[in-house]
């Protein structure tokens, strides 16, 4: 497997990304020295996925320390200036927002609690903090993937959107990580793989990852999930999740809640496999969280050439929330929240 993101070195050290904008046809690594270079990558999704952008985003921070000042109260405006722009990169992933909270607090409590400490023992705190964060999220896709292994049916197939696997994370992903342990664990099953427009992360990504790990892969267009439903070949849905609120209802990629209603309808479970810091407490419900819209070129081209007319009105927002109530179970690295509500889910995370 090819590594999502890695860091390279040390506090001097720079962000290495597998360019996930050439995939399948070239695999090009993108190395990434100065945070306006790391925010063109998030924005450009040459790093992408909720987990992989906040880990990123983490690392972003190590970057933003690289040439500043040798004065700690100067270092620390550096960081909050650098956390905002990279916060303002993606609204939707709610991991970017934790992984920057989690680094710039394990900083301000380091100078706080030690005043003359110097620039480069900062700078470590910053590089072990992301670092920590990296860690965190390989063991915590491994765990989602043995808790939620045993849903996956034997003999059976299971249909995914956008790319919630390796490409996403730094571990071996979300919902397909469900597959590679259900795989690891002697399963035969298929997966069915939506092409995911605009942008095709499924078609690109997902298809490129899934024949990569040897998966029993079949790629469809998003418009034939309905009819393969109801011929009775989908057995399952399994997707990530870039936020999901108090009350579990998941945003997504755009297209996943119609993928709920579609189950719903035709009676087939609909899980979501994502970590502990993709939920948001903070806010109740699905309404409250920010939706990301993104360019009319991206739904007026296909693969570099214009199919629709460019003064044509576009909307084309990146997500779409799924209803608590369209979701059969939420699988993290702590285990399985059958039938998400409010209750069940703090208590699972508490
Ligand atoms: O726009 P993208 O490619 O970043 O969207 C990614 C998704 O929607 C994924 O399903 C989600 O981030 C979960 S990734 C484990």
């Amino acid at each position: 497997m090819h590594k999502t993101l890695e860091w390279h070195g040390s506090i001097d050290g720079s962000l290495d990304l597998l360019d996930q904008r050439l995939l399948p046809n070239e695999v090009v690594r993108l190395e990434c020295t100065t945070v306006p270079r790391l925010i063109d990558a998030i924005k450009t999704l040459a790093v992408r996925g909720a987990p992989a952008i906040g880990v990123a985003a983490g690392f972003g921070l190590v970057l933003a320390l690289q040439n500043v000042q040798p004065n700690i109260n100067t270092a620390i405006r550096e960081l909050a200036r650098a956390k905002k722009e990279l916060a303002a990169s993606r609204p939707t992933a709610v991991n970017l927002f934790y992984a920057l909270d989690r680094v710039n607090t394990a900083a301000c409590q380091f100078t706080s609690q030690c005043p003359t400490a110097s620039i480069n023992q900062l700078r470590e705190i910053v590089l072990a903090q992301a670092q920590a964060i990296y860690d965190e999220d390989v063991e915590m896709c491994r765990r989602i993937g043995q808790n939620g292994a045993p849903l996956i049916p034997d003999g059976g197939a299971v249909l995914t959107h956008c790319n919630a696997g390796a490409l996403a994370t730094a571990g071996q992903g979300t919902a397909l990580s469900l597959l590679y342990e259900a795989a690891r664990q002697g399963k035969r099953f298929r997966v069915y793989v939506d092409e995911t427009r605009p942008l095709l992360q499924g078609a690109r990504l997902t298809a490129w990852e899934c024949k990569q790990a040897g998966l029993d892969a079949v790629l469809i267009c998003d418009n034939m999930a309905g009819s393969l439903m109801k011929a009775g070949k989908i057995n399952a849905v399994l997707t990530g999740a870039d936020r999901i609120a108090a009350n579990g209802d998941t945003a997504n990629k755009i297209g996943t809640y119609s993928l709920s209603v579609l189950a719903k309808y035709h009676a087939i479970p609909f899980y979501i496999a994502a970590p502990s810091s993709t939920f948001d407490l903070s806010i109740a419900s699905g309404t409250q969280i920010p939706i990301e819209e993104r360019s009319p070129a991206e739904v007026t081209a296909f693969a570099g050439k214009t199919i629709a007319p460019t003064d044509i009105a576009v909307y084309n927002p990146a997500f779409d929330v799924t209803d608590a109530a369209n979701i059969s179970a939420i699988i993290t690295e702590r285990g399985i929240i059958n039938d998400p509500d409010s209750d069940n889910i703090r208590l699972h995370l508490a």
